[in-house]
């Protein structure tokens, strides 16, 4: 069912990305990283979860809600590894280091991970580790961690996110240079898929919309799944103006929740969301609105917010033009600004 909310675990209740979801089936058995990207709520976690689910064999998945501090996520990292290693039918010798290096001798955290990656490596255990909104920990010498697995373990690792600047310049950095590493990128739906969504979501629930409903769902949410996804799920009981304000207060919270994060740059970008949303896209005339509202800003300042906005996802920029990524972002800028 396309409008259940969590994210997907089944090819059947996965709409669309078929080319995608196989290039994922295929490259999560071959090579040693993937990086899944693309947008927030655009469906990353379901493509992966589909593959994940899918698989034979020992896996793990780490999800990174909130950024961890350096112990946490080397524990966490420990724990799902250990897990690995267990899953992996593993002969009595695997268990009998298991046990060693958990007892009083090696009790120094350091060490009993690098000795846990040893295990790994020598016994050449292969299976899928997932790491999902990986931008969390990119501080956390993630780039060094991911190019030592890459060299010596068997494991097949897909790291996913939505700050595509972000996780594109970690893989480029010296550790990793020189490895191949395979990206999927889900690009929204076009306004024509998201309207089929829609149909065959509620044709699911023998439930007939008007195509006039469809058109201003898309027109007002925009063509990201997750809230379609929503609106689908909200429609399923309540009215179609009804179910629309639910969408847009629910996508509200998150989206302050996670704009907040800008801190010292949250009133600019606001400001450049809702110029773009008025029809200012250029670089300069995005410029000359925010400047109506705030101290003049000097060329670098402002360069280097619209750089972060398109890094962490929020913007995109195609040829002379700055365009959302998400069009619901200009409830926020509404909410704070007018
Ligand atoms: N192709 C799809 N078919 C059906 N439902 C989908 C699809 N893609 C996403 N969804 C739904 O949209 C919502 C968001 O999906 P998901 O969590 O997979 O996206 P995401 O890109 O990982 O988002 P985030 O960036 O917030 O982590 C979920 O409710 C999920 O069930
Ligand atoms: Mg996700």
């Amino acid at each position: 069912m396309y409008f259940s909310i969590k994210p997907k675990e089944r090819e059947e209740d996965f709409f669309n990305y078929k080319e995608e979801l196989n290039r994922l089936r295929e490259l999560s058995k071959k090579v040693p990283l993937t990086a899944v990207m693309g947008p927030r709520r655009v469906g990353k976690t379901s493509l992966i979860n589909v593959v994940y689910n899918e698989w034979k064999g020992p896996k793990a998945w780490i999800n990174l809600l909130s950024p961890p501090d350096k112990n946490q996520f080397f524990q966490l990292l420990y724990n799902k590894l250990r897990y690995l290693i267990y899953q992996s039918s593993p002969p009595e010798k695997i268990r009998t280091l298991l046990e060693e290096f958990e007892t009083e001798k090696l009790k120094v955290k350091k060490r009993s991970f690098w000795a846990l990656v040893e295990i790994l490596e020598r016994n050449k255990i292969k299976g899928l580790l997932v790491i999902d909104e990986a931008q969390q920990v990119v501080h956390w010498q993630l780039d060094r961690l991911l190019a030592h697995f890459y060299d010596r373990l068997a494991l097949n690792i897909v790291i996913a996110g939505s700050q595509i600047g972000v996780l594109e310049e970690l893989l480029k950095k010296e550790p990793l240079k020189g490895r191949l590493i395979e990206k999927i990128t889900l690009a929204p739906l076009s306004e024509q898929k998201a309207m089929a969504f829609l149909l065959e979501g509620f044709s699911q629930y023998q439930k007939n919309i008007s195509s006039s409903e469809l058109e201003e769902v898309v027109k007002q949410l925009g063509t990201l799944t997750g809230w379609l996804t929503y609106y689908g799920h909200y429609r399923l009981s309540l009215p179609h103006q009804k179910a629309l304000e639910e969408v847009k207060e629910v996508a509200l919270e998150i989206l302050i929740e996670e704009l907040t994060h800008l801190k010292d740059d949250f009133d600019i970008a606001l400001h450049i969301f809702l110029a773009i949303s008025k029809g200012f896209s250029t670089w300069a005339k995005i410029k000359r609105f925010v400047e109506v509202y705030h101290q003049p800003l000097s060329d670098s300042t402002f360069q280097r917010i619209l750089k972060k906005l398109i890094s962490l996802g929020w913007l995109e920029h195609r040829g002379e033009q700055y365009l959302l990524t998400d069009p619901l972002t200009v409830k926020v800028a509404e909410r704070f600004l007018e």
